[in-house]
């Protein structure tokens, strides 16, 4: 049984060994796990529910080449088994002792110097946003600026001279100290990830999986079929973070190659569940818009670039945001167990609130959706209190065919209306048949709040929601006008 995971901190193999570890469990997150380290504590919990950024740290994976592939995510939703395989880098490790002096990292210096910080709380997750900005951009819009601080809140400095910090730090092609060592740390990170046997954790009365091959992953499924499967957990970490739920027996699927595929067919995409929704955003800009425009506003870049496709569809939310874009174009969902396979159109696998049409023997494997069509029309709407980082309050996804004035065929998938995505038929039908204009718009808008009966929440009212709902069909007549 292998106990034990290894990843790189400080340019030294960690190994932790959980037989031998009193303090930590497989589930205890990487914001824990740091904290406890008397070298690492400038990494900050906030909110311990992926909200505030403060707790931001990069990971650098191997990428093909000898390069490093740098992400900011958020530790504090990150169970320790996740960065096995990975770089570990946190805010301490950006500056440089060289000659006795401290010489601070690009980013550091551009914060300095542009007066970014005040009581510092909320600084080190910053610092760490733009590191990873710094890496992956060279001279960034605003846009893409804004995006990768959308996950990071200061309530002190106002955002302005953060932002300037990010405009002055980003002009270097990424060069620093992590890329003259890049082909080391490559070559590190390889010989860590050579073993592919399941990592098989046992502590006290948890159990933790944490397979590579989807063979194993099946097997695991098979046999242990209470087990709750995680793949980012940026849905399930809460659980034990603000429910102080007990997680007894997890497989972890993160570490699974083969569920990260990518693959463009004539008729559509297979999107890998375990891909993550930023690389689902970047590769569905060009061919499917819709589905781009909500990606774009899901959660913070911190929060898309652990969360999974795979996790948005199991967790079968009223207001998961992919999921009335899934409607709009009766994607299919792909579903295996260890012998066979099976593919399940999305409306008949969400089956109520949290429910799925999951076996307890089955991994969502990828999702397939069908490509737009030159003739339809499909749109996207996401209501939230703010832009970023939040869920929606109300959402529409609509595909829609016109012929010669008229609608011929129509899906209005809505979230947050119901206790699942759930699609407005009876304003389908009446709109069906009949001339795209104001007035029967204005009609079908009576007719799509009287369709439902949403709940009253913390987002907003019921009443809220029917008109929202009326209005995004508004919205979407005139976008089309
Ligand atoms: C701060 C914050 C902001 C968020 N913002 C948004 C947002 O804007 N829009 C939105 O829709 N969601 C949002 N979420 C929710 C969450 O990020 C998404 O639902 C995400 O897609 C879940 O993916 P995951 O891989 O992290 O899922 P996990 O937490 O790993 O799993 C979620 C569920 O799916 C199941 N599951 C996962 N993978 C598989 C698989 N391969 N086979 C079978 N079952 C599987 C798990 O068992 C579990 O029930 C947010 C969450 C946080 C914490
Ligand atoms: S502590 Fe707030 S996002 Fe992690
Ligand atoms: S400087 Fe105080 S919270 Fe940002």
């Amino acid at each position: 049984m292998n106990n034990t995971i290894k990843f790189l901190l400080d340019d030294n193999v960690v190994e932790i060994d959980f037989r031998k570890e009193k303090n930590l469990r497989p589930t205890t997150t990487v914001l824990n796990y740091l904290r406890s380290l008397s070298s690492h504590k400038g990494v900050k919990e906030g909110c311990a529910e992926g909200d505030c950024g403060a707790c931001t740290i990069v990971l650098g994976e191997k990428k093909a080449d000898r390069k490093i592939k740098y992400t900011a995510v958020d530790s504090c939703l990150v169970f320790l088994p996740m960065i096995h395989g990975k770089q570990l880098i946190t805010v301490e490790n950006l500056s440089q002792k060289k000659d006795g002096k401290v010489i601070l990292h690009p980013v550091q210096e551009a914060m300095v110097n542009s007066f970014g910080s005040q009581c510092g709380y909320c600084t080190p997750g910053f610092i760490m946003s733009l590191f990873a900005l710094y890496k992956n951009h060279n001279n960034p819009t605003r846009e893409v600026i804004e995006d990768s601080l959308s996950g990071n809140l200061c309530r002190c400095t106002g955002y302005q001279s953060i932002l300037e910090s990010a405009m002055k730090a980003c002009t270097k092609n990424g060069g620093d100290h992590f890329t003259e060592r890049e082909s080391l740390t490559s070559k590190i990170l390889k010989e860590i990830n050579k073993e592919k046997t399941t990592i098989h954790i046992v502590s006290g009365d948890q159990t933790y999986f944490h397979p590579f091959t989807l063979d194993d992953a099946l097997m695991l499924r098979k046999h242990y079929r209470n087990a709750i499967v995680v793949n980012g957990a940026t849905d399930v970490a809460l659980r034990q973070t603000k429910r102080n739920e007990k997680l007894t027996e997890i497989i972890d699927l993160s570490g699974v190659d083969e569920l990260k595929i990518y693959d463009e067919e004539e008729n559509g995409f297979y999107f890998g569940a375990g891909m993550s929704i930023e690389k689902m955003k970047n590769l569905c800009e060009k061919p499917f818009p819709a589905l781009y425009n909500i990606l774009k506003v899901f959660g913070s870049l911190q929060i898309r670039n652990f969360a999974t496709i795979g996790g948005n569809v199991g967790s079968a939310s009223p207001i998961g945001d992919t999921l009335p874009v899934l409607f709009a174009k009766n994607a299919k969902v792909i579903l295996q167990n260890s012998k066979n396979k099976r593919e399940v159109d999305i409306e008949d696998f969400i089956k109520g609130y949290r429910k799925t049409d999951l076996k307890d023997d089955e991994l969502i494997t990828s999702i397939f959706l069908p490509k737009p069509k030159k003739n339809e029309i499909i749109k996207s709407y996401k209501v939230s209190k703010r832009k970023d980082l939040d869920i929606s309050t109300v959402s529409l996804s609509c595909r829609l065919v016109l012929n010669k004035g008229e609608v011929k065929e129509m899906i209005l998938a809505y979230g947050g209306m119901a206790e699942t995505t759930r699609r407005a038929k009876k304003t389908e039908e009446y709109l069906e048949g009949r001339e795209w204009n104001r007035a029967n718009i204005e009609e079908a808008m009576k007719i799509v709040k009287e369709e439902f009966a949403p709940i009253t929440d913390a987002r907003a009212s019921a009443e809220f929601r029917k008109i929202a709902a009326g209005n995004l069909l508004m919205k979407l007549f005139i976008d089309r006008s």
